[in-house]
């Protein structure tokens, strides 16, 4: 099996048959919080220009700039208001437009199959990943504006402390280093990391809290290549 991490999506990434892609904090997050809660699939975009495009009967608008809901919008980039509102976002389509999850999940899809992962869907995603037997896999984190972030390369820790038990790994440095986050407590993670302190200063911490509540939903977001466009447990 062979499992590369890439801490940001602006590294020469290899070409792999499948990509996991994370924003922990929090595009991935909302990815499964939305299918959760019955949207029918989720559309990504990397400019609200775009999104405005798009916009359909059936269609609510999600994303933020600088972590706040972007002008004209539905809702912000934030798993706890989908909670909040999940009546209203049953059989949705759903356009997202975030800065940094945007980015990278658009990269992957340009290269292959894609998954969207998080803490939120950590089991199911692994479940799958075993199940499926999907042996040749790019994790690619999101960052947060171009550094890397402390989140997302935890959570490619708690992937890659299950998977490598599944086989012989081939593993990349980055992985290598992503392993070894894999058994720091979340509290630890969320003291440290810079965008988790920022949200929190923002007032967001019921989105903290469950972007850190580890495997609460059970769905696999996955992409075909190129579609751009993230629905529950595809057949591929
Ligand atoms: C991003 O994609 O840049 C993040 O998810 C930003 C955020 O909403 O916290």
């Amino acid at each position: 099996m062979r499992l590369y991490t890439y801490f940001l999506p602006e590294e020469s990434i290899e070409n792999h048959k499948y990509y996991i892609v994370i924003d922990t904090l929090r595009a991935t997050s909302t990815i499964a919080t939305a299918l959760s809660v019955g949207c029918e699939s989720v559309t990504i975009v990397s400019e609200p220009e775009k999104a405005f495009e798009l916009k359909k009967e059936n269609t609510l608008l999600l994303g933020e700039r600088g972590a706040l809901k972007i002008s004209g919008f539905d809702y912000s980039n934030s798993p706890s208001e989908i909670l909040k509102n999940a009546a209203y976002f049953k059989n949705k389509k759903i356009i997202l437009c975030t800065t940094n999850g945007s980015k990278s999940l658009l990269l992957a899809n340009s290269k292959g199959i894609t998954i969207a992962a998080s803490l939120i869907n950590l089991k199911a995603v692994l479940q799958y990943l075993i199940t499926k037997k999907i042996d040749d896999i790019g994790i690619i984190c999101s960052g947060t504006d171009g550094k890397v972030s402390l989140e997302d390369a935890f959570t490619a820790g708690r992937i890659l402390n299950v998977l490598s038990k599944q086989d012989i790994t081939y593993f990349n440095d980055e992985s290598y280093i992503a392993l070894n986050l894999a058994n720091i407590p979340h509290t630890r993670i969320l003291q440290y990391s810079i965008h988790a302190q920022k949200l929190k200063k923002m007032g967001l911490d019921k989105d903290l809290t469950m972007c850190f509540n580890e495997s609460l939903f059970n769905v696999v977001p996955i992409s075909k290549m190129n579609e751009n466009k993230f629905k529950s447990k595809i057949d591929i």
